[in-house]
């Protein structure tokens, strides 16, 4: 299956592709999504990132935890401790705080998780600044193509 980006365009905006539409998350909840980043020489690179959406509020980071560089999900877009108030990797149980990314406990207390610069437009979740091979595969889930047509002021 495909995953879809779309690109954003706004003058003299950084450049901005839609991963998904706000209502694809739920408030409180994370999702993964498996995305391929271009390097400075158009390489492609997996972006495997993590998006909290908080009320009308989303954070990003790079879904690698910063103890040993494996994806936080041990379960499938599992990356909220039980409490549902933290991200937590499901290898040795880090706690990282949703706003930050910081560690607060586990055995990389005081590292962090890597931002990804997020933004919303047009009720659309968008990667901010970061150049996406607007197609990747991806093989377990589809994710909604979003597109600005019709949008705007
Ligand atoms: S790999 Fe994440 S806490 Fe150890």
């Amino acid at each position: 299956m495909e995953t879809e980006v779309a690109q954003k365009e706004a003058p003299g905006e950084p450049i901005a592709y839609a991963i998904c539409s706000m209502s694809d998350i739920p408030s409180q909840r994370a999702r993964g999504f498996q995305l391929v980043r271009l390097d400075e020489n158009g390489q492609e690179k997996p972006f495997n990132i993590v998006v909290v959406r908080w009320g009308k509020q989303v954070f990003g980071y790079e879904n690698i935890c910063p103890h040993q560089q494996v994806n936080l999900d041990w379960e499938r877009n599992q990356f909220m401790d039980p409490n549902g108030i933290r991200l937590m990797c499901g290898k040795h149980g880090a706690l990282f705080e949703i706003g930050t990314g910081t560690c607060l406990d586990g055995p990389c207390k005081g590292d962090g998780l890597t931002p990804v610069p997020l933004a919303v437009l047009d009720n659309d979740i968008c990667v901010v600044g970061i150049p996406l091979a607007e197609e990747v595969d991806d093989d377990e889930e589809e994710i909604t193509s979003c597109s600005d047509e019709g949008g705007g002021v």
